[in-house]
Order: structure tokens, then C-alpha cells, then sequence
């Protein structure tokens, strides 16, 4: 099989992405269970039908891409539903490409999409940098299973990049994603589509308070973009962030509250006040877990971004929203 560049594993909302940044510098492979994914079809790359969770299958496949980049996961809310396939999955399919990476002589670099959500939603002490720890048991029920299997795979990632030293295992520890195409039940979405028909844009009381981290969609092209550069100038990348672990994400929270508040002024500026949603908070009869107070005590520290990635700054998650917003406003018009 030939060599080529980058393999991304999952073409879903972030690996679809990717791959339509990276295909302009790249030569790039995604590989996915789904044959056709609905978000690659306007991407020109090779697609291949895949199951990391089949070792043989995953070797006979991935051939000899210098860059790996995993993205395949089975997340909230089906996560609870198909519990041992998200096992396998999530955990071992992490191990298999841990696993092949190491073995593949012409391959120098893993790169595992992370989560923010390792850090747990609440009850933050002290400055959340990248060796703040895993707190899975600080996550409502629904995120549990999610949480555990990002600390599996991030655990897996950090002995590989102990074992293997002359490769190098990366955790890009993402924000919540903000783009275009994020998933369908990601609060932001749904914010937007109900408030671009009228409809109102319902935070719940429970979590109206929970402190939130984004990133914009472009920020993560860009800082992936930038790191694979590194690592195929460099071989393996220069010593950047502790223990290859990179935080990125906005530093600065906003709340589900803010969330709501920006995306009616983002509806109320881009459809020129033609569409004015109401704000109207629910009452799911949950628990009340975040105060108004929690977000002041959420302190970030995403290293030197300039230094890891080149970008100058991160877009902020209002930034985003208006983007997103004034697509699709102009997508209508
Ligand atoms: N979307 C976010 O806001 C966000 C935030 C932080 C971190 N992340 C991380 O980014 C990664 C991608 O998230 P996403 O939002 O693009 O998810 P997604 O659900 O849109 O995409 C995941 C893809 O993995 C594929 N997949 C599932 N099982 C597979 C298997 N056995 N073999 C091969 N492919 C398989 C799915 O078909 C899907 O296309 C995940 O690791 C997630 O934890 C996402």
C-alpha cells in the first residue's frame, strides 16, 4: 500500500472537518464504519469502511499514513445505550490504533482528539491547566460513561507515548465544539435552529449556570494543521505542551445562560430584528447543581497557543456563534 500523509480515523462533525482543512495541505485518508459519510461529500479524499475495533481489519487498511489522527467515538447519548459496543469502541479501539501506530514503522505520530469534559462540570479549585486531573465522578450521570472513556483513552495514549519513545501519542483536549455542522442535540445547535424559526430558546434551570468551554471548529483545523506541520518537520514534534497534552479552548467560560443570550443577539442582528426569540428558562424538576458564582471560579490556562499551535488568538465563542448564526442567515436570504 502506498504511503501518504494523514489518516483520520471517524469522519463525523470534527473528523470531516479535518479532513477538509487538511486535504488542501495533505494527502489525506479518512476511514469510518459508515461507507458514506453525509459530511465528507463535498470533501475530495479517499474514504475507506472501517471498524478499529477489528485489529486485522484496522492493519490490513490504514497502510502507511506518517500522521494518525483518531477521532471515531461512540458518544452521548448513544453511549448509554450500547454500552459494550462503546466499550469496544471507545477503549478498544483506541488500543488497536495505540497498537499500530507503534508497529508501523513509517507512522510517527497518534493524535486523539480529548475532551474538556475530563476535567469534570463542577466544583472547580485551583487553575484548570493541562495537569488539573480526571474528575469522572463530577459529571451528571448522562456524561459518565462519555468521561470514563476519554480517561481510558487519554491513559492509553499517555503509556503508549512512554513506551513508544520514538514516536509521539498527542491529546488535543478540545473545548465544546462550535461549527456549522455540530451535532444535532449540542445545546448550541438547538439554541440557533429554534431561534432562527421564532421559537424560544429554552436554557434549562437546572444547568443554566454551568460554566462552558468552546472552541470554534477553525481553531481546531488550524492547531491540528499546525501540529502535524511540527511533527512532519520534526519527526516527532518538538517538546511543546506536558506530556504531548494540549488544552484547547477558549479560556474564557460563558454559561448555558450567555450561550442563549448570544445566540438571540446574533438572530436579532443577522436576520435585521425580523426574528426577536424569547428566552424562556425550564424547569426539568432536576437538581439545581451550578450557582450564578461558578463561573467565576473556573480558571483556566491553555498554555502558550501562539507558541504550540502559531494562532494568534482563539475565536470566543460569541465570535463563533455570530458565524455560525450569519450562515446560516445568509444560507435563507
Ligand atoms: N463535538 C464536540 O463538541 C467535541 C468536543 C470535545 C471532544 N470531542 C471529541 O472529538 C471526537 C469526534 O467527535 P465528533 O463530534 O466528530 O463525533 P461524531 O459522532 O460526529 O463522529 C464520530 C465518528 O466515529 C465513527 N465511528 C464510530 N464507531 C466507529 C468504529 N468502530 N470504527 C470507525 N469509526 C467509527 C462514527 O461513525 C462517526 O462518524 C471524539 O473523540 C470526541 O470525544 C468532540
Amino acid at each position: 500500500m502506498r504511503p501518504y500523509d494523514v489518516a483520520i480515523i471517524g469522519a463525523g462533525f470534527v473528523g470531516s472537518a479535518l479532513a477538509g482543512h487538511l486535504s488542501r495541505y495533505y494527502d489525506v485518508v479518512t476511514f469510518d464504519v459508515v461507507p458514506a459519510p453525509p459530511l465528507l461529500k463535498d470533501v475530495d479524499v479517499e474514504h475507506r469502511t472501517c471498524d478499529i475495533t477489528r485489529f486485522d481489519e484496522v492493519r490490513d487498511k490504514l497502510g502507511k499514513p506518517r500522521v494518525v489522527i483518531h477521532t471515531a467515538i461512540i458518544q452521548i447519548p448513544a453511549i448509554d445505550e450500547v454500552k459494550e459496543r462503546a466499550y469496544e469502541v471507545n477503549v478498544l479501539g483506541t488500543q488497536n490504533l495505540c497498537r499500530l501506530v507503534k508497529e508501523t514503522p513509517e507512522t510517527s505520530a497518534l493524535i486523539l482528539t480529548g475532551t474538556w469534559h475530563v476535567f469534570g462540570e463542577r466544583e472547580y479549585g485551583g487553575v484548570i491547566d493541562v495537569s488539573f486531573g480526571y474528575r469522572p465522578d463530577k459529571v451528571e450521570d448522562r456524561a459518565k460513561l462519555y468521561v470514563v472513556s476519554k480517561m481510558i483513552q487519554e491513559g492509553l495514549m499517555r503509556f503508549y507515548d512512554d513506551i513508544a519513545s520514538e514516536k509521539t501519542y498527542n491529546i488535543m483536549r478540545l473545548g465544546t465544539v462550535l461549527g456549522e455542522h455540530m451535532p444535532e442535540k449540542a445545546a448550541a445547535n438547538i439554541f440557533i435552529t429554534n431561534g432562527l424559526k421564532g421559537k424560544p430558546i429554552t436554557p434549562y434551570l437546572h444547568s443554566m449556570y454551568r460554566p462552558m468551554l468552546y472552541i470554534a471548529i477553525d481553531d481546531v483545523c488550524k492547531a491540528f494543521h499546525s501540529r502535524i506541520k511540527e511533527i512532519m518537520d520534526e519527526g516527532t514534534g518538538t517538546e511543546t505542551s506536558e506530556r504531548h497534552i494540549f488544552n484547547l479552548f477558549h479560556p474564557k467560560p460563558i454559561t448555558i445562560l450567555e450561550l442563549a443570550e448570544i445566540v438571540k443577539e446574533a438572530i436579532i442582528l443577522h436576520t435585521t430584528g425580523k426574528v426577536n426569540p424569547e428566552i424562556k428558562v425550564v424547569d426539568k424538576g432536576l437538581p439545581i447543581l451550578f450557582s450564578v458564582g461558578d463561573k467565576r471560579a473556573m480558571h483556566t490556562d491553555i498554555g502558550d497557543i501562539k507558541g504550540f499551535f502559531k494562532i494568534e488568538a482563539l475565536k470566543s465563542p460569541k465570535e463563533a456563534i455570530f458565524e455560525i448564526v450569519n450562515g446560516r442567515c445568509a444560507a435563507h436570504r
